[in-house]
């Protein structure tokens, strides 16, 4: 079934996720099973919803940084897989609510649920699937991952409307925007990452690495996303490129293009975000000028940084293959193109 096939079939340009897949492959297929039979609902509605998106894929990458700093300290239990299965119904949540308020039409290569049952669908499944997630913590008995993980459920919707706030505003500063990344995105990839180390017994200087690896790689990954959004292509993302120009998305490639503009292309940007005129030939034209003053470059360059620091995270924790597949995983999240 598809839903077991997301990672496997990846482009052979994604080396670097290529042994997280493989030493978490055993468990994450409990994880997927798990994710399966959680969707189960008398109102017909919901598995359906929820089963349009799991079953079209997904990399799986959050829970399976749950899975691997567990593993990192041998732990024996069960705990690290609704754990895991919980922090990606916290994600297909927020999946669901991010296409609802970002209008978008195309999600993992299929029309966004929000198109084919209606944006009042996706909110209320995607609460149908957070309640899935804290069910599945509290049975896990760990009151810190439960704190760690319902703290990051307020911290994205958070992250959510304070960028609602920023959108349509070109005076939006960088570390505005980061402090967005950080709430709606990276504060998943920390919490993910922090309670395998949480449910496996480590100590708090191992939780700290595990979630300051987490917290950067996850900034690294909003960072490439929003360079993808300009630069990358709709059939690899199975998300239509061009969306964030179209909503009037403040990201780090405008913030930078738009600083460096001529008062020409200020008037096409102002346009574009704040008036929220955009035609069908404007992503074109961003794009021409976020590449006259190297502005992906520098968001990419960005991210390299972010990457850099997770990587640093980890160094002072016990070799394994799995602190390695971690660290691997940096170079997938800075070169991927889906
Ligand atoms: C999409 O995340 C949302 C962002 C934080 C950019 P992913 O790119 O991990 O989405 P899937 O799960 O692989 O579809
Ligand atoms: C993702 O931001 C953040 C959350 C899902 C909370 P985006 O809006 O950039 O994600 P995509 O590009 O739609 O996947
Ligand atoms: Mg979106
Ligand atoms: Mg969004
Ligand atoms: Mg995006």
């Amino acid at each position: 079934m598809a839903l077991a096939q997301p990672v496997a079939e990846r482009a052979a340009d994604d080396t670097g996720i290529d042994d997280l897949v493989r030493l978490t492959a055993a468990d994450m297929a409990r994880v997927n099973a798990m994710i399966l039979s959680r969707t189960g609902s008398d109102v017909q509605m919901i598995p359906e919803v929820a089963n349009h998106l799991i079953s079209s894929g997904g990399k799986r990458l959050r829970p399976m940084l749950t899975l691997a700093s567990a593993a990192h300290f041998d732990y024996p239990g069960e705990g690290h897989i609704k754990l895991a299965a919980s922090v990606e119904f916290m994600h297909t949540a927020t999946l669901l609510h991010d296409d609802v308020v970002d209008e978008s039409d195309l999600r993992r290569g299929k029309p966004a649920a929000r198109m084919v049952w209606g944006n009042q669908a996706s909110v209320l499944v995607g609460d149908f699937l957070l309640g899935q997630a804290f069910k599945m913590m509290v049975e896990v008995g760990s009151l810190v991952a439960l704190d760690i993980l319902s703290s990051a459920a307020a911290v994205i919707a958070e992250g959510e409307v304070m960028q609602l706030d920023a959108a349509k505003d070109l005076k939006t500063d960088e570390a505005t925007y980061l402090a967005v990344v950080r709430a709606k995105t990276a504060v998943l990839f920390a919490a993910a990452a922090e309670v395998g180390p949480v449910v496996a017994g480590a100590g708090a200087a191992e939780r700290a690495a595990f979630s300051a690896y987490g917290l950067n790689l996850g900034l690294a990954f909003q960072l490439v996303d929003d360079a993808l959004d300009y630069g990358g292509s709709s059939q690899k993302l199975g998300k239509r490129v061009g969306d964030d120009l179209r909503e009037g998305k403040i990201t780090l490639p405008v913030i930078l293009a738009y600083a460096a503009g001529s008062p020409d292309e200020r008037a096409f940007w102002r346009r574009c975000i704040e008036e929220g005129d955009v035609q069908d030939a404007d992503l074109a034209t961003a794009i021409e000028h976020l590449a006259r003053h190297g502005a992906i470059t520098a968001t990419l360059e960005r991210a390299r940084g972010f990457g850099t620091a997770a990587i640093e995270a980890l160094d002072g924790l016990a070799p394994s293959p799995f602190r390695r597949a971690l660290t691997d995983v940096v170079g997938f999240t800075l070169s991927r193109t889906h």
